[in-house]
Parts: structure tokens; sequence; C-alpha cells
């Protein structure tokens, strides 16, 4: 009989940008206040790349280099490299292959995926299918966002929204039962409108005109966003839990994409999960796009034990959204 493999999580990395732009920075540059920010969004304040010259591949690397260091492993060993981000280096030429050159990642090949919020929970996905296969052995997932380089810092709807960050895991191949079991995904374009950067690709080339109109920045549609979010993962977890027949008693920890905490709130009731077992550091981050489920994996990686059952829940642009059942494995190093 085939042997069945698994996708282990065996070693995280995060980076952040040291510069901190807090809430009362922001009341300098748009309309707005610490008050109703901590209020609305659960954000306090979020690290922004204060070098023109650092670009997404950047922060992934240093992700990578901390996931290498404490996994003890040699970068030759990685055999392929996936970056979810939606604001790769370039439009041609994945941040992937960057970042395996800057990394020296010499005998892995990389690919991007992109699906904005939900890109970090596609990815590992499609890593964990490369495993399961049985062709490799070593897949670097990663969640990376410069989302600065795309945020109006005048347009008070979605500045105070976002900041930059990596995560990165390495996902190992294991006959145990642990690692990456399920997901249930899906992805609807009639939302597209909702949340988008208009320019800049093959659709909308820039020019000076997208530049004059402000069309190469996110735009966003806050209350439809909000209320798709909610609906979108929670039914996800839900279809994940009978799938695997959980309860909610069963998940140690809800792991969910760091948009809005209010929106975590909201699905973690739905789910009737408890606080004290959702995690959450959207109010020093805020949302880092691909990057919040791998940051929010390494932040609290202290607190996860062998064998805890935990869901990752991610919805975005697109609209793109959905649920991993994962259970978490023995760490490396
Ligand atoms: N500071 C102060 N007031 C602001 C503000 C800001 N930064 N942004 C908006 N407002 C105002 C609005 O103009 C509006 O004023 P009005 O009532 O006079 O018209 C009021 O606050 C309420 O705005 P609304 O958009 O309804 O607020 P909200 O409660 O929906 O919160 C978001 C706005 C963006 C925080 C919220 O909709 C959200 O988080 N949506 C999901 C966004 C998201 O997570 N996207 C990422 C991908 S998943």
């Amino acid at each position: 009989m085939r042997t069945r493999y698994n996708a282990a999580i065996t070693a995280l990395g995060g980076y952040v940008p040291e510069n901190v732009l807090t809430n009362h920075d922001l009341e300098k540059m748009v309309d707005t206040n610490d008050e109703w920010i901590v209020a609305r969004t659960g954000i306090k304040e979020r690290r922004i790349v204060n070098d023109a010259h650092i670009a997404t591949s950047d922060l992934a690397v240093k992700a990578v280099e901390r996931l290498l260091s404490d996994a003890k492993l040699s970068p030759e060993a990685i055999e392929c490299v996936i970056v979810a981000t939606s604001t790769p280096d370039y439009i041609m030429v994945s941040t992937a292959s960057v970042v395996c050159e800057k990394a020296g990642l010499v005998n892995a090949w990389g690919v991007d995926s992109n699906a904005a919020c939900s890109g970090f929970l596609y990815a590992l996905t499609l890593g964990a299918s490369l495993i399961e296969g049985g062709r490799y052995k070593n897949v670097i997932v990663i969640g990376a966002d410069k989302n600065s380089a795309i945020i109006n810092y005048e347009d008070r709807n979605t500045c105070i929204l976002f900041g930059d960050g990596a995560g990165a895991v390495l996902l190992e191949q294991t006959t145990e039962h642990t690692g990456v079991i399920d997901n249930v995904f899906r992805t609807d374009g009639s939302g597209k409108e909702q949340l988008i950067v208009k320019a800049g690709g093959s659709m909308n080339p820039s020019s000076i005109e997208t530049v004059t109109n402000k069309l190469n920045y996110i735009t966003q549609n806050g209350r439809v966003v909000f209320k798709a979010a909610i609906e979108g993962m929670t039914q996800t977890c839900n279809e994940v839990f009978e799938r695997n027949d959980l309860k909610s008693s069963d998940v140690n920890w809800l792991v969910p994409h760091q948009a809005n905490l209010r929106i975590i709130q909201a699905v973690g009731e739905k789910l009737d999960i408890s606080t004290d077992h959702v995690k959450v550091n959207i109010d020093r981050y805020g949302n880092t796009t691909a990057a919040t489920i791998p940051l929010c994996l390494w932040d609290y990686k202290n607190d996860f034990k062998e064998g805890d059952k935990m869901i990752l829940t991610a919805f975005g642009a697109g609209f793109s959204w959905g649920a991993t059942y994962l259970i978490w494995s023995k760490l490396r190093g």
C-alpha cells in the first residue's frame, strides 16, 4: 500500500519592521483619532517600512533566516518556496525568486501565490500538497506584504488598517497524523470591486492618469467586506468542523486572519470558541494581509503544544476565504 504522507509545520519565523506607526501618528496625517481606531478595529499600532529600498522580499528573507536558524537547517535543504503576497517586489519576476536568491536557497524553486488576505492559507495547502504527494520533504511557505507600498496615507478608510510584515513556516514530510489535515476554500470574483487595487495590472496599466487618480492604492467598501468576512469565515470553519467530526470544544486554538478585532470576536462567538482560545495580535501589527496568520503562529508558538487542534481562517480581496484544520507538530531545534 502507498505510504500516506502529511505536511507538518516544524519551524517558524517572523519579521516586522522596527518603525512603529501609532494611532496618534495617524491623527496627524488624517482626520481620525486613537479612540475611534481602537474601538472600531482593535488596532493600536502597526509596523511600516521607512526605507524605500526595502521590499516585500526583504521582510520575507528576514522571516526565513529566523526560521532556518531556529530549525538549525542549512538553506540548501529547502526544495521549494511559495510566497503568498499581493505586494510583490515586481510585476514580473516572482518575489519567491528574489527570496531564494537573497536567502541562499540554492536548491529551491519558488513561486508566488496571490490571494490577498487568504494567500497564506491557500499557499499552505499548495505546499502541503507537494509533500503529501511524496516528492518533496522540505517546503517553506511565506506570507509577506509591504502594504505601505499600496496605501494612500490620505485615506482614513484604509490607512489606519494596514501594516507591513512577514511570516514563514517550514513544512516537513511525516507519516504521523499531524500538520495540515484539511481545508475548505472559496473564491467569488463578484466581490472584487469591494476591496481592490484598480491599477498597475494588465486591466489598467499604471499611467500618469492612474497615479493622479490614486488608482494604484487600495480602495475598500469596509462595511460590505466586514459582513462578508464574518459570514465567509464562519461558514467555512463550520464546514471544516463537519468534515472532520470536530466540535468547538475540540478546538484548542482559533488563529484567524487579523483584519479587525470585531470580525475576530464575531467569528469566535458564532463558532462558540471562547476568547482565551482565539489568538489575536492585531493591536500590535494591524492587518499585514498574507502575513497575519504566520505572524500569529510565530508570535504565539510557545503557547501551542504537540497535538493541539487548530483552525486557521481568513477572508480577503477577491473575494477569497476559507478555513484550514491543522494539528500542531513537534518543532525542530
Ligand atoms: N477615523 C474616524 N472616523 C472614521 C474613520 C477613521 N479612520 N473611517 C471612517 N470613519 C467614519 C465614517 O466616515 C463614518 O462616518 P459617518 O457615519 O459620518 O458617515 C463612520 O466613521 C462609520 O464608518 P463605517 O465605515 O460604517 O465604520 P465601520 O464601523 O464599518 O468601520 C472599518 C470601518 C473599515 C474599520 C470596518 O468596516 C472594517 O474593518 N471592515 C473590514 C475591513 C477589512 O478587514 N479589510 C481587510 C480585508 S479582510
